[in-house]
């Protein structure tokens, strides 16, 4: 069996709105189950318009928010295994990289301050002279170094800048994962791609996973190895990028894909149906249902199961716009 470095298995949250008595429930991230094998990295980009559930999902894995149901489990260690989990470990394992840079990093601290304190926090170094050359390093692997970072302040670099010392910074503990949340969302258009190449190197050099979480499909369109799809709440659509890019599965993909707008875009205003938002998040069948032009009795009926489409691509439709190849009819018979 293939060592995982991630698995997310059966994963939900719920939110409640309001108060106990009247208030309402959110299933905010509905059954969520993926995983990324250890020894291979690669950069899986979680994909979905705005409200979707994207950040609760990454909340999830880095701890910050507990599921309601389900497990993670991180290079063999479940978050919920209070025996055998370690924080110090996880956190050397895996690193957030966050959405707005100027929010990341106080204004009153010079920006080198949080690199030389994650290395001796995590204690990767024993003192501040030890961790020079740790700092150096990390800093120039991203384009920077110490020397040009040293005494600033925030306010002293460009959005891009600061948000290549954020990556800096999470690379210290030479991670297996990092988590990035939006971090080009705050960027200048002309430095997104910079930013999301910097991602593509950074995996190969030191084998770092990334899940790069974004609502801005054309940079996932071009950095990504794999790609999942998340529509209010569910994962509705996985497996390689470039697969899915050239043959969506899901409608809902199918619809994104067809939208893909130039890079730095943001997803069309046609799109996002807020008014439904909560409507669509409760609905008994298909969440997509309402808006599928495939949709049929069925759909409006029950919800579909996740099925492989291929060896590597599983959709959550009823009526996939790829058929599963024989190989795979054979195989779910023989299960
Ligand atoms: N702490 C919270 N309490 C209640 N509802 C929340 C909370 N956080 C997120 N939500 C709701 O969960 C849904 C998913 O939100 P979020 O994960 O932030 O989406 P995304 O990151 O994809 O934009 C939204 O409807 C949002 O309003
Ligand atoms: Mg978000």
């Amino acid at each position: 069996m293939t060592q995982k470095l991630l698995e997310v298995k059966n994963v939900s949250k719920i939110f409640r709105i309001g108060g106990m008595l009247r208030g309402k429930k959110l299933i905010a991230i509905d059954d969520v189950s993926l995983d990324i094998d250890a020894g291979k990295p690669i950069i899986l980009s979680l994909v979905g318009e705005s409200g979707c559930g994207k950040t609760t999902l990454c909340k999830m894995l880095m701890r910050l928010h507990k599921p309601e149901m389900g497990e993670i489990i991180l290079d063999g260690y479940s978050y919920t295994d209070k025996k055998s989990f370690d924080s110090l470990q996880f956190r050397l394992k895996v690193q957030p990289i966050f959405q707005n840079p100027y929010e990341s990093f106080s204004a009153r601290k010079t920006v080198d301050t949080y690199l030389f304190n994650t290395a001796l926090r995590l204690g990767i170094a024993k003192s501040h002279f030890e961790a020079e050359k740790l700092v150096d390093e990390s800093l120039k692997s991203v384009g920077l170094s110490l020397a040009a970072v040293k005494g600033k302040y925030p306010t002293q670099f460009s959005g891009g800048e600061l948000q290549r010392v954020s990556i800096a910074r999470a690379l210290i503990p030479r991670p297996k994962l990092i988590i990035a949340d939006e971090p080009v969302a705050a960027i200048d258009a002309s430095m997104k791609m910079n930013i999301v190449n910097l991602f593509k190197e950074l995996k190969d050099k030191y084998k770092i996973s990334f899940i790069y979480i974004t609502h801005d499909l054309s940079t996932a369109y071009y950095v990504s190895d794999y790609i999942a799809t998340i529509y209010r709440g569910s994962l509705i659509e996985y497996g390689p990028a470039k697969e899915i890019m050239d043959h969506p599965a899901h409608p809902y993909t199918e619809l994104l894909m067809n939208a893909v707008p130039v890079i730095g875009d943001k997803w069309s205003e046609g799109l996002s149906m807020p008014d439904m938002e909560d409507k669509e998040y409760a609905i008994s069948y298909c969440k997509f249902a309402p808006r599928c032009q495939y949709a049929t009795e069925e759909c409006r009926q029950k919800r579909p199961d996740m099925i492989d489409v291929t060896k590597a691509r599983k959709v959550l439709c009823f009526h996939p716009l790829i058929k599963p190849s024989d190989e795979e009819i054979n195989h779910a018979m023989m299960a």
